[in-house]
């Protein structure tokens, strides 16, 4: 385990160091007062080379207090803490990573009905918030997956132009082909590229093929993406594409959707939600 990680941690190290610090600080200071101090009170009768001693007694709680403490400062950094790296807070990604591990191999292959209940668990939780509880975007919030992925999305998308997701392309501008041309370039993208491998309009897949060029220059001649610049049009229309919106988030219009690759969810869950919203538009 990696302390650096570890808030408490690190508070209680810098803690620790604060301390030590202030400790010489003070003792600095008691060993410059003892130079030119004068001091009164009964002398003790013992006498070292001119050096006498007061009368005072030891306070019992400071010395026991002084006592405790590097007792459990030794035990602390020892057996406890820092050294062994207990924590709650560790305890608990402990208890939380193991949870995942066995919430993964339980569900490492899901089938349809699984994926399309635990997206829908996961969608209200953490997307309805932006997006609605039925994902109609609460009139303009968010985008409408209502209306989303599918080829009239994608259409809409070539004619409006895209941007906000962080590709390294930064944006896709807007009108790169009318009306009709962007139809039939999606019809051949939805029969040839992507992972659908199918079309509402089966006659425009010749027309779009031609027009294919136009997308190419920056989504690559298999639609990847060309190593991550562009988005990767071989998975629109699948669940995984709504996978890779929740590695990049999107600059919205009106706000702004977070990146969810913090490990607020599971590859399996992602892969639910994207199943649940990609069922939405259909
Ligand atoms: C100048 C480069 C460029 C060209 C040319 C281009 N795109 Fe894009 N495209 C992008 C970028 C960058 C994005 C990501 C936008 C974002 O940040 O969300 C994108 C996003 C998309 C999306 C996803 C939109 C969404 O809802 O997330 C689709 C679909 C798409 N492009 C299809 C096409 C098609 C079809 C063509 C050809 C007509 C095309 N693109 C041409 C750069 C380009
Ligand atoms: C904090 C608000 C917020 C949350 C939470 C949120 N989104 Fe979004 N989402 C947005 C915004 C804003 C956009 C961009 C809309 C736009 O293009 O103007 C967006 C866009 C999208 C898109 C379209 C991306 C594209 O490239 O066009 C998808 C898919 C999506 N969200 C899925 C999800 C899923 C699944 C979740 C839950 C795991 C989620 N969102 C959670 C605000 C949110």
């Amino acid at each position: 385990m990696n302390w650096l990680n570890d808030n408490v941690n690190v508070l209680a190290l810098l803690g620790a160091a604060a301390i030590l610090i202030l400790s010489v600080g003070v003792s600095l200071k008691y060993i410059n007062q003892m130079k030119t101090d004068k001091s009164s009170g009964e002398l003790a009768n013992d006498n070292w080379d001119g050096i006498g001693e007061y009368k005072n007694p030891l306070p019992i709680g400071w010395a026991l207090s002084f006592l405790g403490t590097i007792i459990w400062g030794l035990w602390y950094f020892l057996v406890g803490y820092p050294l062994n790296s207990y924590s709650q807070i560790g305890e608990y990604n402990e208890e939380v990573n193991s949870y995942n591990t066995r919430f993964e191999s339980k569900f490492s292959n899901p089938d349809n009905a699984t994926l399309m209940g635990m997206g829908e668990g996961v969608f209200l939780v953490q997307c309805a918030p932006c997006h609605g509880v039925t994902g109609d975007g609460m009139n303009g919030k968010a985008a409408n997956l209502s209306k989303w992925g599918n080829e009239d999305a994608a259409v809409a998308t070539i004619l409006k132009g895209a941007k906000g997701s962080g590709y390294p392309l930064i944006e896709m501008p807007a009108g790169l082909l009318d009306a009709n041309g962007a139809k039939a370039v999606v019809a051949y993208m939805f029969k040839e590229v992507s992972g659908v491998k199918n079309t509402k309009h089966p006659e425009l897949v010749e027309a779009g093929r031609e027009l294919w060029a136009t997308c190419a220059s920056c989504h690559g001649e298999d639609g990847k993406g060309m190593g991550g610049s562009a988005p990767d049009l071989s998975a629109y229309g699948t669940a995984k594409f709504v996978v890779n919106v929740l590695g990049t988030g999107k600059k919205g219009f009106i706000g702004n959707m977070p990146q969810f690759n913090d490990g607020r969810l599971t590859n399996v869950q992602k892969l639910a939600v994207g199943t649940y919203v990609n069922s939405l538009a259909k």
